[in-house]
């Protein structure tokens, strides 16, 4: 099977709505759905992020949940996976164009009613005038009765707000941009915000005809490391886990949290949109260098111990709070089920982990058994190719340019 999709048109149906960090691409999740998820009837991601493979669980009928510690990205996945009637959606779309006419053109003049944000930074990121765009919008999002529509208008609004900030858009992390680049930098917010309400209205067009609506997907905020509300998520339940998980802690591989930190801020879900990081998995730095069930992961622990013991000891913390999780993933799966997770292995003081390798050894510690690993180049993903792997300033190295997918079931009956 060749899965590296080169030159694929990724942003079918809802999976353009948002840009996200480290998406998984729809056609891999599709692939494995066709291979493993014949006849099944419910999935789970324990880390979901922008809901790419709950889209695809959508568009194959099959029962799906979805879990993930960023209230940006459990917004997103539910917006793109909610069926919104289109005629109710014009007539919002209609009042919004009528309310923003009389602020383009004059006829409403008293601004004392728009409640500008008022969070830490907020100068530092947004212009005068985007700022006060973009509190006229929100203005009007505020005030939507209908929860899904209003979240899908918050969605549109999320992605303006990266789109108008200061920010660097090919940065993960929080850059701002250049003296020079914001001299010249004059976004039109309304426009940008009408433009991805009319793209992602045809999105939600297409799902609405391709997705059966009586299709249930539920998302939650738990940690999955922590633990999986059995309420929420009966023992041996599920009949596949489907998902990609961090490649890493925020903070030295993709920073989550503050990617999603002017919007989880701007829209109140967030009063320190940047401290999300921590609370991710490695987030919370281990104090001493512990045993794993995997061989390798410990020979390469050490290696890294030799030149540096403060990134073993992050490399401790990001496989320690992954065991846990996989621990927990386990148990929900029904003996015979899949587990299907797309991971890289990543570069630390040029040891490059073995994830794939570490995460077949976690899952057989927990009864199952290894099906496949595939590999597919990376090519049309949002990642760094490059970062400081090696402690040397200035010094990149590769990051990540392949993808592993690792297909392992669950043993018994
Ligand atoms: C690689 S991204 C998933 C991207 C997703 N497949 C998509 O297509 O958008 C990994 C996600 O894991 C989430 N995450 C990290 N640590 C977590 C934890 N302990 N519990 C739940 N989610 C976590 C991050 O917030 C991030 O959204």
């Amino acid at each position: 099977m060749n899965l590296d999709f080169k030159n694929s048109h990724t942003t079918y149906s809802t999976h353009g709505f948002h840009t996200y960090p480290a998406k998984m691409i729809p056609q891999v999740a599709k692939a494995l759905l066709d291979e493993y998820g014949k006849g099944i009837e419910s999935l789970y991601d324990p880390y979901c992020g922008s809901g790419t493979s709950l889209v695809e669980a959508k568009l194959h009928n099959i029962n799906a949940i979805g879990s993930d510690l960023n209230p940006l990205a459990r917004l997103i996945a539910k917006v793109k996976t909610t069926p919104i009637e289109l005629q109710t959606l014009d007539l919002h779309l209609q009042d919004f164009y009528n309310y923003l006419f009389n602020y383009r053109f004059g006829f409403r003049t008293n601004e004392n009613s728009i409640i500008v944000p008022t969070f830490k930074n907020i100068d530092f990121w947004f212009s005068r005038t985007v700022k006060k765009d973009l509190s006229i919008i929100s203005c009007f999002v505020d005030n939507i009765e209908n929860v899904d529509i209003k979240e899908f208008f918050q969605v549109a609004l999320s992605q303006t707000i990266r789109e108008c900030s200061w920010t660097r858009k090919n940065e993960f992390k929080l850059y701002k941009m250049s003296a020079n680049r914001i001299r010249i930098f004059k976004p039109d917010t309304f426009s940008t915000f009408e433009k991805i309400l009319g793209k992602n209205r045809n999105g939600l067009k297409s799902l609405m005809k391709e997705a059966d609506n009586d299709v249930n997907i539920s998302i939650n905020s738990f940690n999955s490391s922590n633990y999986i509300s059995r309420r929420i998520i009966p023992d041996e339940s599920i009949d596949m886990v489907l998902t990609s998980p961090p490649y890493g802690d925020s903070s030295t591989t993709v920073a989550y949290g503050q990617f999603s930190a002017l919007a989880n801020q701007w829209l109140g879900f967030m009063e320190r949109g940047r401290g999300l990081d921590n609370e991710l998995m490695g987030g919370k730095k281990a104090g001493r260098i512990q045993n794993f069930n995997s061989l390798l992961l410990n020979d390469q622990i050490r290696e890294i111990e030799r030149a540096d013991r403060s990134r073993a000891l992050d490399v401790v913390s990001f496989y320690r709070d992954y065991y846990s999780s996989i621990r927990n993933v386990s148990t929900k799966v029904r003996p015979g089920g899949y587990a299907c997770y797309v991971v890289s292995n990543r570069t630390v003081r040029g040891v490059q982990l073995g994830t794939g390798e570490i995460t077949k050894d976690f899952f057989e510690a927990h009864g199952f058994g290894h099906v496949e690993t595939l590999s597919r180049n990376i090519s049309n993903k949002r990642m760094p190719k490059k970062n400081s792997a090696s402690g040397v300033k200035g010094k990149k190295t590769p990051l990540m340019n392949k993808e592993l997918i690792v297909v392992m079931q669950k043993q018994g009956r």
